[in-house]
């Protein structure tokens, strides 16, 4: 049946800034991951240690990072790109990481330069140096449905891509569609191939909004027994070399979603909304959260 708890893991700070025409200043990103985790929010990605060539929009990690370096309420995983960015994370005082695959080979090729085996094989690396360290590894695997080069892909490439992240020792798996193309239609087949090679509660689903599904997707999700979702404040992001990629699900969205159904998240939708209202007034736009919009106009 459907969970009684959900965890949210907040990527605004990482997949929604990565994509932002104007950087936003290391004091904003690190009020924003203030009031994240005073929401309630006990997962927030804070940001990636990757090529600041690649994404100039996050190259003050080292910063954000320090600025937290004594919290512990809440975790701050970081993506990494390889053992450089491993090394960098660790140095900045990094407790939780993330290593992101694809189940497209030509989005890996423009995302991380590299095939999906080559990445495969340097994940391994980044996942045998975390484990001596007892630092946990998030695996992602992108283009879960589709490829904005390649058009669907199919659910046994997924299957495959999740395993292998899996067998390495990534504890848990985030499935993500990068385009935000999937329906229900296209999800439940492609969580049912992937559920069968990996445990469903190592899973974790990644919705883009870019045609308005993502609450459909997470609901069948929820139905078929994962317990993990990942949501964005605001529905900030798209990815920049996803060309066409709207935000993330909106958190806002997801926590009036599951307040609805009594599911648990531990978040306060008030302290959400205000949070929302922060970071939208600094990129001067409106929120891309339904749910902020009408409360907004109470
Ligand atoms: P490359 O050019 O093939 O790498 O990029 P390289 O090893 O040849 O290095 C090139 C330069 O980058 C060198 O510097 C390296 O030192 C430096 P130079 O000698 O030219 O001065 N470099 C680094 N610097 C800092 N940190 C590092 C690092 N590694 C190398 N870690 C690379 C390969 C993987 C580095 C590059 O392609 C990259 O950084 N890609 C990251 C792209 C990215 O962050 N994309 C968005 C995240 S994925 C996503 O959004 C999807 C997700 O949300 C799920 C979903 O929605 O589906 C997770
Ligand atoms: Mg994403």
């Amino acid at each position: 049946g459907i969970p009684k708890y959900v965890k949210i893991v907040e990527v605004g700070a990482r997949d929604g800034l990565q994509n932002e025409k104007n950087v936003v200043p290391t004091a904003v990103k690190v009020e924003l991951i203030q009031r994240l985790v005073s929401a309630g929010l006990s997962v927030v990605e804070a940001t990636s240690f990757v090529s600041p060539k690649w994404v100039p929009q996050l190259a003050d990690a080292r910063d954000v990072i320090e600025a937290f370096k004594s919290l512990d309420t809440a975790r701050l995983p970081v993506l990494v790109p390889n053992l450089k960015g491993f090394e960098a994370a660790v140095a900045a005082g990094a407790k939780e990481i993330a290593v992101f695959a694809s189940a497209s080979e030509s989005f890996s090729k423009s995302n991380i330069n590299c095939t999906i085996e080559e990445s495969l094989t340097r994940y391994h690396d980044v996942v045998q140096a975390a484990t001596k360290l007892s630092i946990p590894v998030r695996g992602y695997v992108s283009c879960v449905i589709g490829c904005p080069v390649e058009g669907m892909i199919h659910p046994s490439k997924v299957a495959y891509v999740a395993k292998e992240l899996h067998d390495m020792g990534c504890c848990e798996i985030s499935l993500g569609d990068t385009v935000g193309i999937g329906t229900p239609g296209t999800v439940i087949p492609m969580l049912g191939a992937v559920m069968a090679v990996v445990p469903v509660e190592k899973l974790a689903v990644h919705f883009h909004d870019t045609y308005g599904q993502s609450l459909p997707n997470i609901l069948v999700s929820l139905q078929m027994g994962i317990s993990t979702v990942d949501s964005s404040i605001a529905g900030l992001g798209g990815c920049p070399y996803a060309k066409g990629a709207s935000g993330n699900v909106a958190t806002e969205d997801v926590v009036y979603m599951l307040d609805g159904l009594g599911i648990k998240t531990n978040v306060d939708l008030e302290k959400l909304l205000q949070t929302g209202e922060f970071i939208c007034k600094h990129l001067g736009r409106p929120s891309g959260s339904k749910a902020a919009v009408a409360f907004s106009q109470h």
